[in-house]
């Protein structure tokens, strides 16, 4: 089984907090997005007219990431945490996806945010993937989403075999069970006989 990923940005520690979980709860490999320069109040404050977080938006900025993941290659699953902003994931998480090859990657998005759902991500995020990976899955939680849930959500995507009902037991615990199957339809039909008194048969 190759290895997963975790990789999120998180201006003010929402995403931060289920990102951790999340990989704690799926044995995940964890890499914060940070960028170069970092987030001031003023700088996220989208009520500004000329705050950074709007230039960046309305001028489709780049934002240059601090750090790469080393490794990059060795990951088939990438799951990719961010706060919702304008309806979608932030810029730099468009930059985050365009600086990587994502041939034959697995991809799935998780999110926090005011209200808005998850579910414009998606598209918005597949044109800075140059038709390379696979979102396979997007979803939103509350900052305070616990490993349970986290991990009922990584299961299936870390083991996509048992998500698509491909069969996890060996051929012979088949047989066995239709034997148990058959021996039980067997003996009760053999009790019914012991105790039915033999005149009214
Ligand atoms: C610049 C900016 C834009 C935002 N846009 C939205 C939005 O469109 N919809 C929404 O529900 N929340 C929006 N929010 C709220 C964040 O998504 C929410 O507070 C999130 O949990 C913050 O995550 P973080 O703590 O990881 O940064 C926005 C916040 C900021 C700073």
């Amino acid at each position: 089984m190759s290895k997963a990923l975790v990789a999120y940005f998180s201006a003010e520690g929402n995403t931060a907090a289920v990102a951790k979980r999340l990989a704690e709860a799926a044995g995940a490999d964890l890499f914060e997005i940070r960028p170069v320069e970092p987030y001031t109040e003023d700088d996220i404050n989208w009520r500004k007219p000329l705050s950074r977080c709007n230039k960046e938006f309305f001028g489709k900025k780049d934002v240059p990431i601090a750090e790469t993941v080393e490794g990059f290659e060795g990951y088939g699953l990438v799951f990719i945490g961010f706060p919702i902003w304008y309806y979608a994931a932030p810029n730099i998480i468009n930059t985050f996806v365009k600086g990587y090859d994502w041939t034959g990657k697995r991809i799935a998005l998780f999110a926090t945010s005011g209200g808005s759902d998850i579910t414009k991500s998606p598209d918005k995020l597949r044109p800075f993937l140059n038709g390379k990976g696979e979102i396979v899955a997007a979803k939103l939680f509350s900052a305070g989403a616990d490993e349970a849930e986290l991990k009922a959500w990584a299961d299936p995507l870390i083991m996509p075999w048992k998500a698509q009902g491909q069969p996890h037991k060996p051929l012979e615990a088949d047989i066995t069970d239709k034997a148990i199957e058959y021996n039980d339809k067997f003996n009760r039909m053999r009790t019914m006989d012991r105790d039915f008194p033999e005149e009214q048969k």
